[in-house]
């Protein structure tokens, strides 16, 4: 990995592939520099190289050598904060070939599609490579990430992201990683091994539901994380017709950061307010099926006017049901 005095007992293992280091910031890394006004640089140090703003500049002498978390003057008296940059802040910042998965939802992801050291996670498509770093966090270098983007020049974009997060030696990358140019429907069947996890972010997960329920063992996961309501009753429709997963679990994540200052304590006025909804089903053992719902579906659900998959052994009279008004 890019740095290699970790017997100086300061930085993490490299062995870790933690992407995180400790100690005295060195050339070669990246830090951020945020000013007074919360605006946000990342510069990658290097020795007798200098920082220029509207503020005036810096050298990155005065920063190589010390511990991160200290401000540091411009020439013309603006101030920075410097520190090494989180996960969720590298990946809100890193150059993007397609859309990212947020830090709120990556969360999610790990936390309920219960990703754990040593796993075999398929991901699909890799995108910008913003999930396959918290993926490759929690799997850790003992598990794999296999992640599969049909578009190369995603691909390429993806690859230098992640590589640069986990400081990856010129011409490696984590160990635990592998990539693959192509479509997953086609390429999952070739996996040898079963996977326990399989993630979907992608416009048409339901294309790729026959695949990832060919690989995933029995209790695996499959989760997907699609941005519309229409994608989303597809996903969920689809998976229950298959009839090899238990009933989906459907969610979104909301996030709101609070203003707190002496009395002035409220929510604060802007937020995100919709990235995407997440599905997870677990994958049932060869021939089994879940129980079949006892609840009979809302009226009209199922109705003339619904045109999409049908759960396996609806009630005759449900789909001629007419949704009350
Ligand atoms: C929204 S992006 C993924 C973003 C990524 N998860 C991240 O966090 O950076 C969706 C990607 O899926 C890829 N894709 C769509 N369908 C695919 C498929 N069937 N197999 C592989 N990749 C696919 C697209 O090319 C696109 O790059």
């Amino acid at each position: 990995m890019g740095s290699t005095d970790s017997a100086d007992g300061h930085d993490v293992a490299p062995e870790a592939w933690s992407g995180v280091h400790r100690g005295p910031l060195r050339a070669g890394e990246w830090v951020r520099l945020t000013d007074s006004k919360g605006r946000r640089h990342n510069i990658c140090l290097e020795p007798g190289k200098r920082f220029f703003s509207n503020r005036g500049h810096f050298d990155h002498d005065e920063l190589i050598g010390r511990e991160e978390g200290f401000t540091v003057a411009s020439s013309a008296g603006g101030e920075y904060l410097v520190f090494r940059p989180l996960l969720s802040e590298f990946v809100v910042s890193m150059p993007r070939g397609a859309a990212v998965v947020y830090p709120k939802d990556a969360a999610q992801i790990v936390a309920m599609a219960d990703i754990f050291p040593g796993a075999h996670v398929v991901e699909a498509g890799v995108g910008s490579g913003a999930l396959t770093c918290s993926l490759l966090r929690a799997v850790g270098p003992h598990g794999r990430v296999s992640s599969y983007e049909r578009r190369e020049e995603f691909a390429d974009v993806a690859r230098q992201n992640v590589d640069q997060f986990f400081s990856a030696p010129d011409g490696s990358s984590h160990p635990a990683w592998h990539l693959t140019i192509g479509d997953l429907a086609e390429e999952l069947p070739h996996l040898a091994e079963p996977v326990d996890r399989v993630i979907l972010d992608m416009l048409a997960p339901w294309d790729c539901l026959d695949a990832a329920a060919g690989a995933l063992r029995p209790g695996g996961i499959v989760c997907a994380y699609v941005a519309t309501t229409t994608q989303l009753s597809r996903f969920v429709e689809t998976t229950r017709a298959h009839g090899g997963f238990t009933e989906p679990a459907v969610w979104e994540s909301l996030v709101r950061d609070w203003h707190v200052e002496g009395l002035a304590v409220r929510p604060g006025h802007k937020m995100i307010g919709h990235t995407a909804f997440l599905v997870t089903a677990r994958r049932m053992a060869p021939g089994e099926r879940p129980p079949l719902k006892k609840r009979r579906p809302a009226p009209g659900a199922y109705g003339p006017d619904y045109t999409g998959p049908r759960p396996p052994d609806l009630p005759p009279q449900v789909l001629e049901e007419e949704f009350d008004s």
